[in-house]
């Protein structure tokens, strides 16, 4: 039997994917932000949560999982290569994020996106109670408000981008530009990580589809639906009791012991996307070191690249040019048992990844564009010692909101290599305040914070 829910999140992915072992079907936490934000406010408010459960075929069960209902949404081999690879992260995503890859076009790929959306629209339909809150997630779906409303009109639907919404120039050169930007106003409320982002969907609405707008309210078909910019946060208390677990303070010990205990840890942790700027930071850590500004073993660089999208050629080929620079670095500076940068293409607990921020004294969040970067915020909560130092690139969204991080323009190598090397010779006191203004910031602006404004102003009650 179906359960009906009051409150429903539809996102391209579960909270958990699911994995084939020796022992049979399993779950593990999925990869990103968007899993990380949006899962203690799904706690919060006990709804049912549709998505893809990361493989193919037939779709598990529905199933609770610590107080959430999931409900998998399936997709074919075929859905997998053209909604997902294709449509998502070949067009989309290189689009959205400055074109800094270039964007493919296929006709095929967008059948098929036009396809998944429907079914995900049907599923939150199924399991959407009369007059329920429907809370559409990501670049994976934007068709989802349009076709839901059309299926339930009396739903609130509210629809968030974790990611950058393009300039007017970029957006135009979508061929599903009309589809897409009718789909998104199928919402009452569309949400943005960024003022800026906000401003280009309300105006790319009078400029593609001739709609009247109020301010951020864009009038269509006599409905009126809003834009704003809710800066999406982590749970910032979970994070700092995490941090200051006895056993993860250990394990951070432990890892700068294995380390070989150097006066300086440079720490990455990224999943292994182009947007991220993981060569470009490799590339500044390698100048440093051949203009003697740094030296091994005294410092010494960890980059975790968390393995993503590996089936998308401008993935595969990122993967090759970092695992290249990696062995170029370790080649010319490393020393037996000594490498100069720790490359691990993993997935960790957060437990270990609470570890290795308590164990860095620099960490870099260097995108060359990003929605927002929760790593820099969870870094930044995890170093309640008010130890460490924070390089941020000014076009993550972060940048917006953690002013006091030794910001640079990552497409800039000297600026790159300037922050670093301030960040590592900072003194102790300075970066303590920077630590503590930064962390008063994100106490105030969490993710309970994030979800309250964005529902308070979807007009939904709060969860008690
Ligand atoms: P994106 O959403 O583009 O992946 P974010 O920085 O906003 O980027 O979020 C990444 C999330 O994934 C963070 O919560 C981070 O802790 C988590 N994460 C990154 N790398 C790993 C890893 N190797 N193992 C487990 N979690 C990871
Ligand atoms: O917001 C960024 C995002 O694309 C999320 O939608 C997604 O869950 C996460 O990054 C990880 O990407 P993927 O689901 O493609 O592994």
């Amino acid at each position: 039997m179906t359960v009906r829910s009051s409150f429903v999140v539809v996102a391209n992915r579960l909270p958990v994917d699911e994995i084939t072992t020796s022992e049979g079907r399993q779950w593990r936490p999925s990869p990103g932000g968007l899993v990380t934000a949006l899962h203690p406010v799904l706690a919060q408010y006990r709804g049912t949560w549709v998505g893809w459960s990361g493989g193919v075929g037939e779709a598990p069960e529905p199933f609770d999982l610590e107080g959430i209902r999931l409900h998998p949404v399936p997709l074919s081999a075929d859905e997998l290569e053209r909604y997902y690879e294709g449509q998502s992260n070949a067009t989309i995503w290189p689009l959205y994020h400055d074109a800094v890859e270039t964007p493919v076009f296929k006709r095929r790929w967008r059948e098929a996106y036009r396809t998944v959306n429907a079914r995900f629209a049907e599923a939150a339909a199924e399991v959407a109670a009369e007059g329920a809150t429907v809370w559409v997630q990501d670049y994976q779906l934007q068709l989802v408000p349009a076709m839901l409303r059309e299926l339930r009109p009396d739903l609130r639907i509210g629809f968030f981008l974790h990611i950058p919404f393009p300039p007017i120039e970029l957006f135009m050169q979508m061929p599903l530009r009309a589809e897409v930007l009718r789909g998104l106003l199928g919402a009452d409320l569309v949400g943005f990580q960024q003022r800026l982002a906000a401003q280009n969907f309300v105006r790319l609405a009078r400029h593609l589809l001739g709609l009247r707008y109020e301010g951020q309210t864009i009038i269509v078909d006599g409905r009126r639906v809003k834009a704003g910019a809710f800066p999406i946060s982590i749970d910032v208390a979970e994070m700092e009791r995490m941090a200051a677990d006895p056993q993860v303070q250990a394990r951070a010990k432990q890892i700068r012991a294995e380390l070989g205990d150097p006066k300086t840890v440079v720490l990455g942790v990224d999943r292994l996307d182009y947007t991220k700027g993981i060569e470009r930071r490799l590339k500044a850590f390698r100048e440093l070191l051949a203009d003697g500004k740094l030296s091994v073993p005294d410092a010494v660089m960890v980059q975790v690249a968390t393995p993503s999208r590996e089936r998308v050629e401008h993935y595969q080929a990122l993967r090759v040019k970092v695992e290249r620079e990696v062995g170029r670095i370790n080649g010319e500076f490393g020393r037996v048992g000594v490498p100069a940068v720790h490359y691990l293409h993993q997935s960790y607990s957060r437990s270990e990844l609470a570890a290795l921020y308590c164990a860095a004294d620099v960490m870099m969040v260097t995108p060359l564009r990003d929605g927002m970067n929760l790593v820099a915020k969870e870094y930044v909560a995890s170093r309640a010692d008010t130890g460490g130092a924070l390089v941020l690139s000014e076009f993550a969204g972060a940048a917006t909101e953690l002013r006091q991080a030794f910001l640079c323009n990552p497409h800039d190598p000297d600026g790159v290599k300037d922050a670093l090397l301030r960040a590592v010779h900072v003194d102790k006191v300075e970066a303590r305040r920077r630590m503590r203004i930064m962390q008063r910031h994100l106490r105030a602006h969490d993710v309970g914070q994030w979800a309250r404004s964005f529902l308070n102003e979807l007009g939904v009650p709060e969860a008690t």
